[in-house]
């Protein structure tokens, strides 16, 4: 058994403890906002925060998670940055197909909570690790911009 903290409230696992925490997530737990891609930590849409950090949990293991406040896209938005980088996705179009864009948001929140006067360069660097297939680049650096302090 594993006991975790996920957006704000314990959650009792019966898994085996290398499991991805992403498996844990979607398949145990029905959270299914975050996703998954490559499964081997080079995509970037399978990304959580553990206590604030911005981490892929497609290659963490569930008990590495222990012990630590995790959030996911379902509550990203109850924070203020959360809530402001997911009105700028609205406000700056971002989305396309949509798969990655969970994945985004948890990086850029990260991001700003960290460098919450990010310019062009750490937005590049800070963003570098998400892919988007659908090639929204230019949106994502303009939302995140926009909410920026720079
Ligand atoms: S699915 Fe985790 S980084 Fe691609
Ligand atoms: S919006 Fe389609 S992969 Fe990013």
């Amino acid at each position: 058994m594993q006991t975790l903290s996920i957006n704000g409230q314990d959650q009792v696992v019966d898994v085996p403890e290398d499991m991805p925490l992403l498996w844990v997530l979607r398949d145990v737990l029905g959270l299914t906002g975050t996703k998954y891609g490559c499964g081997i930590a080079q995509c970037g849409v399978c990304t959580v925060h553990l206590d604030g950090k911005a981490v892929r949990s497609c290659v963490l293991p569930v008990s590495n998670a222990v012990g630590h406040q995790i959030t996911t896209i379902e509550a990203i938005g109850q924070t203020p940055v959360g809530q402001a980088v997911q009105s700028a996705w609205l406000a700056h179009e971002v989305v396309q197909c949509g798969y990655c864009q969970s994945g985004q948001i948890m990086a850029a929140v990260a991001l700003l909570q960290t460098h919450p006067e990010a310019d062009d360069q750490q937005i590049v660097n800070g963003m570098s690790g998400n892919m988007c297939r659908c090639a929204t680049y230019t949106r994502i650096r303009a939302a995140i911009k926009s909410v920026s302090k720079a």
